[in-house]
């Protein structure tokens, strides 16, 4: 297999370097069925022989590239999505354009149809006169063969079908047995040779027309090309594309106008912008509002939403707050307790070294959720142990505050589990996306594949069809050859037998039947002296197989012989050669005349 690939490459760099046409952008599998027809034809079905026949016969060439570049195009070819061209791209490319030049560009234009399309949409919604002095149609392939179609512009009726009738009327006028594209229009539809893949593209086109041919070049070759298409395109341009080509889901060269009628806009480019950053002004600290009453501290600190405990520097507790005293059980006598002798000094977070830090550091010190289980109740607190100072700095005890932090930790944990939900919900569409993307792009592969092989039996089909045609009238010319000679055989007065060189009849006219009472279908193909009629045969054979044998002249004798009818009557009969038109012998003619 490596074999036959690396071959094919060895094939493709000769067509290279040779005749300068570069076929490695094209898709293998269509392009290796293509060279196979070509080789097959030739008697071939090696790509090394193929070579050194290419080598051999240089004329092969033409007939190479006339089948690799697949040529089947028609006029309106999907009339849907020229309605909508008609309708709506070209209407706002006149308005956009103003009264300025308008370009258009058919890259992969073959015999011209598609050219000649554009050519009366663009009439038929500008007006003849405009079309003259602002259209310009530029045509291009690298089929030569294909570009002389189009520069003489001749079509069959059978190729104009697809035209609708008041355009066919317009826009062909009858000559050179079909219709001619009017010479006057003509003018604005120029035909080049251009490389898609190779030559640099047209520039500042308004609408360009690429159908049914990027479909045969690689992924990586469509990409680049259609980065030289957008560069071609002008700001407002419009691409129109084939029925498989949907251009690469990752080009974001192109925005979709309508992507059911294959119709793109030149993406706008994009522009930088200034980012500008919001500064937020950090809030000012609001002073607090200070109170000297205690009372109102008191009952503040008393009725707050956390449990709050003092701590003195001996290490008793010398303030619960109702939170801090209903959470640990604690009443009024533990107030003046050591700490150490209560359970809260440990649990649920060990307050002592946490003290010993606050004292030291004269700083705040906080632990994060703290875990408390009271039977089946688990709850979660932050604990802030800080220092307390007197108004002349000196430390006199430890505040402690516990927050009851679980309905946060609780949203946190839901929140984290959404997160990981989440997470792995968008890892499974990102990897479907992935896969839907990787499909699609099968998809349209084989999308294009199929249309690629419809196109080539499209191709084959008109081989088969013109075959078909040569057929028909060779079979008419034979019939009529034919009817020639069976009115010679007629008109002759005389009977009439040709034998073939074993002997055996291949004609037996009117007049023979007429003598001897058989049909020609009785006779047909019989041996002569099988046959039984009223004549001597025996006698007769000596003088065929003479004229068989080569002896020059015509044999003449008479005989006896009984006719269909019964009386007895005397026969002329006569043998020549029946020659080939190389004078080789064929057979005998016998003619047979009552005397
Ligand atoms: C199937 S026809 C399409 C004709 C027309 N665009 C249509 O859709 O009816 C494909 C054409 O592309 C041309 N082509 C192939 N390779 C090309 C290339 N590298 N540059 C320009 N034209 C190319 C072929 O010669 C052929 O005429």
């Amino acid at each position: 297999m490596a074999d036959a690939t690396s071959s094919l490459d060895a094939l493709l760099e000769y067509i290279r370097t040779n005749r300068g046409f570069d076929l490695t952008g094209y898709k293998r599998p269509s392009l290796g069925r293509r060279i196979t027809k070509r080789m097959q034809a030739v008697g071939l079905d090696d790509h090394d022989d193929y070579l050194v026949y290419l080598e051999a016969h240089p004329e092969e060439f033409a007939e190479l590239f006339d089948t690799i570049l697949i040529n089947v195009t028609s006029f309106f070819r999907d009339p849907e999505a020229w309605e909508y061209v008609a309708a709506a791209v070209v209407p706002q490319i006149l308005r956009t354009s103003g009264t300025d030049e308008l370009r258009v560009w058919i890259p992969g234009c073959a015999s011209g149809q598609e050219a000649f399309t554009a050519a009366m949409v663009l009439c038929e919604t500008m007006g003849e006169s405009d079309f003259r002095a602002r259209v310009k149609i530029y045509a291009t392939d690298v089929d030569e063969d294909a570009l002389g179609r189009g520069r003489r512009a001749r079509y069959s009726e059978k190729e104009l079908e697809s035209v609708p009738d008041g355009l066919r009327d317009r826009y062909f006028e009858p000559g050179d047995g079909g219709r001619i594209f009017r010479a006057d229009l003509r003018r604005n539809v120029i035909f080049g040779r251009h490389d898609v893949i190779h030559d640099p593209p047209i520039s500042r086109i308004d609408l360009l027309i690429v159908r049914n041919t990027l479909m045969y070049f690689t992924a990586e070759t469509q990409a680049r090309v259609l980065a030289q298409l957008h560069f071609a395109l002008r700001e407002n341009g419009f691409l129109f594309l084939g029925k498989s080509e949907m251009l690469l889901s990752r080009s974001a060269l192109f925005a979709p106008v309508d992507l059911r009628q294959r119709v793109f806009a030149k993406a706008a480019t994009q522009r930088m912008r200034d980012r500008l950053l919001a500064l937020v002004p950090e809030a000012s600290a609001t002073s607090a509002e200070t109170t000297t009453l205690e009372t109102t501290h008191d009952a503040a600190i008393e009725g707050a939403m956390f449990a709050y405990l003092a701590v003195d520097l001996e290490w008793r507790i010398s303030f619960a707050n109702l939170q801090a005293r209903t959470l640990f059980g604690l009443s009024g006598s533990d107030v003046g307790r050591p700490i150490q002798d209560l359970g809260l000094s440990y649990r649920p977070a060990e307050l002592r070294s946490l003290i010993e830090r606050a004292l030291s550091e004269r700083h705040q010190v906080t632990v994060r959720d703290v875990e408390r289980r009271t039977g089946a109740d688990t709850r979660y607190f932050d604990v802030q142990v800080s220092p307390l100072l007197a108004r002349d700095g000196a430390v006199v005890g430890t505040g402690i505050t516990f927050v009851d932090v679980s309905r946060y930790r609780r949203l946190q944990e839901s929140l984290e589990d959404s997160k990981s939900r989440l997470e792995t919900a968008f890892e499974e569409l990102k990897s479907t996306a992935e896969e839907l993307e990787t499909t699609n792009e099968e998809l349209q592969s084989t999308n294009e594949e199929l249309e690629t092989m419809n196109e080539e039996l499209h191709s084959t089909n008109e081989e088969l069809e013109t075959i078909n045609d040569e057929l028909r009238q060779r079979t008419l010319d034979l019939d009529e050859v034919n009817a020639f000679l069976e009115s010679i055989l007629v008109s002759l007065h005389a009977g009439v037998v040709v034998l073939d060189d074993e002997l055996r009849v291949r004609a037996w006219n009117d007049q023979a039947v007429d003598l001897w009472g058989l049909r020609p279908e009785e006779v047909q193909g019989q041996h002569f002296v099988s046959l039984d009629i009223g004549l001597e045969l025996d006698g007769l054979l000596p003088m065929v197989r003479e004229t068989l044998a080569g002896e020059q002249g015509e044999r003449v004798t008479t005989v006896e012989a009984t006719n269909r009818r019964g009386p007895r009557i005397d026969l002329r009969v006569s043998c020549s050669q029946l020659l080939s038109p190389t004078d080789e012998i064929r057979g005998v003619i016998v003619l047979m005349e009552p005397v």
